[in-house]
C-alpha cells in the first residue's frame, strides 16, 4: 500500500539530506533532481560519515549539455555533492547530453536496462524530484509529448516549457512511479500555486507534477511553509 505525506518543515535542505544520508546508508540506487533547490541538501549531506561505495546516482533529468555546462544538473551535483564527499565515490550514471537530446535518452536508457536487465521497470530506492513554478517536474511539462510516454525509460524534450530553454533528457512517468520513495524538495513562495495544483486531489496533465503517484512506492513532499501556503488545510 503506497502511503503519501505532505510534511511543512522549516530546514527543507536538512530534512532531505537526512532522507538520502538514509538511502546511501541502505545501498542502492539514488536519483538526483536537478535545479537548484537540491544543492543545499546535497552540501549537508556530503558533510556526513557516509560509505557511497554500495550507492549508484543516476539523474531525473537533465539538460542536453556537456558535463562543463553552466546549466548541467550533473554539474550542480558534482560541485555540491561530489566533489565534497569524502572517501569511497559513488557509481555515478550521467546524463552524456554532449551526444545531443536524441541519442542520450537512447545511451541513458540503455544504461537504465544493463542496471536493471530482465527485472524490468528501473525501480529507484530514492527518486528526488523538483518542482517548476508551472508545476513541471523532472523535465515532464505540460502539454509535451514525453508526459505521455509509456513505453520508453527516458526521452529527449526539445522545447522545454521553462528556462533554461534547452533541449533535456528526461526519466518517463513510468520509471518515476515506480520509485520505492519518491520525495519532493520544494521551497519558496514563487512554488505556492504549483503546489497547489500538483497537490491537490485529482491528477492534472496540465501539472505534471500531480502525475507523480509512486505505487507500491510512498511519497513525500518536503516543502517550506511559503511554498504551502495555497495548500488546503490538508498540508
Ligand atoms: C531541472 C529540474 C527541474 C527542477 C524544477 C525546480 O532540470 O530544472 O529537474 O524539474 O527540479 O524546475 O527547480 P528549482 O529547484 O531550481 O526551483
Amino acid at each position: 500500500m503506497s502511503a503519501r505525506a505532505i510534511t511543512v518543515v522549516d530546514d527543507v535542505a536538512g530534512a532531505a539530506a537526512e532522507r538520502i544520508a538514509a538511502a546511501v546508508r541502505d545501498g542502492g540506487h539514488i536519483a538526483l533532481s536537478g535545479g537548484s533547490t537540491p544543492r543545499a541538501a546535497h552540501e549537508r549531506v556530503a558533510r556526513e560519515e557516509l560509505d557511497w561505495s554500495h550507492t549508484q546516482l543516476w539523474f531525473g533529468d537533465d539538460r542536453a549539455v556537456g558535463p562543463q555546462h553552466e546549466h548541467s544538473n550533473y554539474l550542480m551535483v558534482r560541485r555540491s555533492l561530489l566533489d565534497r564527499i569524502r572517501g569511497a565515490q559513488p557509481e555515478v550514471h550521467r546524463i552524456k547530453g554532449e551526444l545531443g537530446h536524441d541519442a542520450a535518452a537512447a545511451d541513458y536508457e540503455r544504461e537504465l536496462k544493463t542496471a536493471w536487465g530482465a527485472e524490468g521497470l528501473p525501480r529507484m530506492d530514492l527518486l528526488l524530484l523538483g518542482l517548476g513554478p508551472d508545476a513541471h517536474t523532472a523535465s515532464l511539462f505540460g502539454g509535451d509529448d514525453a508526459l505521455g510516454e509509456r513505453e520508453r525509460l527516458a526521452v529527449a524534450v526539445v522545447n522545454p516549457g521553462m528556462a533554461p530553454l534547452v533541449s533535456r533528457v528526461t526519466l518517463t512517468l513510468p520509471v518515476l512511479n515506480a520509485a520505492r520513495e519518491v520525495v519532493f524538495l520544494i521551497s519558496g513562495e514563487d512554488k505556492a500555486e504549483a503546489v497547489a495544483r500538483a497537490f491537490g486531489d485529482a491528477p492534472d496533465p496540465s501539472a505534471p507534477a500531480s502525475l507523480i503517484r509512486p505505487d507500491p512506492g510512498n511519497l513525500l513532499v518536503l516543502l517550506d511553509a511559503s511554498a504551502a501556503s495555497l495548500m488546503g488545510n490538508g498540508a
